[in-house]
């Protein structure tokens, strides 16, 4: 397994440990701001919402606070393909948290193959003792079948990339809570969404209410499935905060949920009398103008693999690969 950067020893040392507490959990500074979002209702998680800008993803530490057990969704690796250096203190981040805390994290989920950041996946399992099974909707390999010949990967040696391939309303426990699995295809065919009580980390299935959607026209994807999911979500009950995966304001700070019932009332693409022909052309006329995504190629070639990179050359070297379309005749 290699190994991408260690955090110093110093970070580790600064981190002051506290052992699993039932009800209390301590908080500490990590390098990255962090919020609390905690519920009065019994069957719900606390959520600790981590924002990494660069992408404008919104990464999640839910926590039972009964048990101090907690999974990590959708964990960012940094990456600047300007110079190809791979970093990890967003990630570290997350990991000076859970160890802060006395947190025992018994999963890390991700909400479908992202397009627009690497996931950090790998490098928490392995930071995280190397048994937290990393976790996926089952669809997933049908996005490695897309994908794989893209990068010239075996469809074999992705086999097992992931330790648990989630079905749908599959259920598994999150301490004393119960975490639900919905499918959500649209923005991509392997998405799914995860309900813990009355908090849905909804990934990108629906975005804040200014912001509306996200695209659809990625291999997979399906505007009309979109738009179903969509529905899904909204069909919950009013006072459940939709948790999404990125945000994108224009005119207000980063937000990371709002709830079902503000999403019927002002989402700009498919709140209430908004007819699904309607969101359907507009979803397909905005995604005919988008451009890719800027981390697009890295993202899924590392996403596909679970976090993992390609293997090294015999020299050692770690390449990327970045597909060429030609529209010109060269020797
Ligand atoms: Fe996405």
């Amino acid at each position: 397994m290699f190994r991408l950067t260690s955090r110093t020893a110093s970070v580790r040392a600064s981190a002051m440990r506290v052992q699993p507490r039932h009800v209390h959990i301590q908080f500490a500074p990590t390098g990255q701001p962090w919020r609390r979002h905690p519920s009065s209702d019994p069957e719900t998680p606390t959520v600790f919402t981590f924002y990494e800008k660069d992408t404008s993803t919104w990464q999640y530490i839910v926590v039972d606070p009964r048990t101090s057990e907690a999974v990590i969704i959708d964990p960012v690796l940094d990456y600047d393909p300007a110079s190809g250096v791979l970093s990890t203190a967003t990630a570290d981040g997350l990991v000076s948290f859970v160890e802060h805390n006395g947190l025992k994290v018994i999963r890390i989920l991700e909400t479908h193959a992202h397009a627009d950041h690497l996931t950090a996946a790998q490098y928490l399992k392995q930071e995280l003792n190397g048994d937290v099974p990393v976790c996926i909707g089952q669809r997933i390999k049908q996005v490695q079948e897309t994908f794989a010949p893209i990068y010239g990967l075996e469809l074999s040696s992705l086999e097992n990339a992931f330790d648990v391939y989630l079905g749908d309303n599959e259920e598994f426990k999150l301490g004393s809570l119960s975490c639900h699995v919905l499918h959500l295809p649209g923005h991509t065919p392997d998405h799914v969404g995860f309900v813990i009580g009355k908090a849905v980390f909804a990934g990108d299935s629906i975005f804040n209410p200014d912001v509306g959607s996200a695209r659809a026209d990625f291999p997979g994807g399906n505007v009309e499935t979109l738009y179903a999911s969509m529905q899904r979500l909204l069909s919950l009950p009013g006072d459940y905060r939709l948790y999404v995966g990125h945000d994108y304001p224009q005119n207000r700070d980063q937000t990371c949920f709002s709830t079902v019932a503000e999403q019927r009332a002002k989402n700009r693409h498919v709140k209430e009398g908004t007819d699904a022909t309607t969101f359907i052309q507009w979803r397909k006329d905005r995604d005919a103008v988008l451009g890719a995504p800027r981390l697009l190629h890295p993202s899924l070639q590392v996403n596909i693999r679970a976090g993992r990179l390609p293997p090294p050359d015999e020299h050692g070297r770690v390449f990327l690969r970045t597909p060429v379309k030609l529209d010109v005749k060269l020797e």
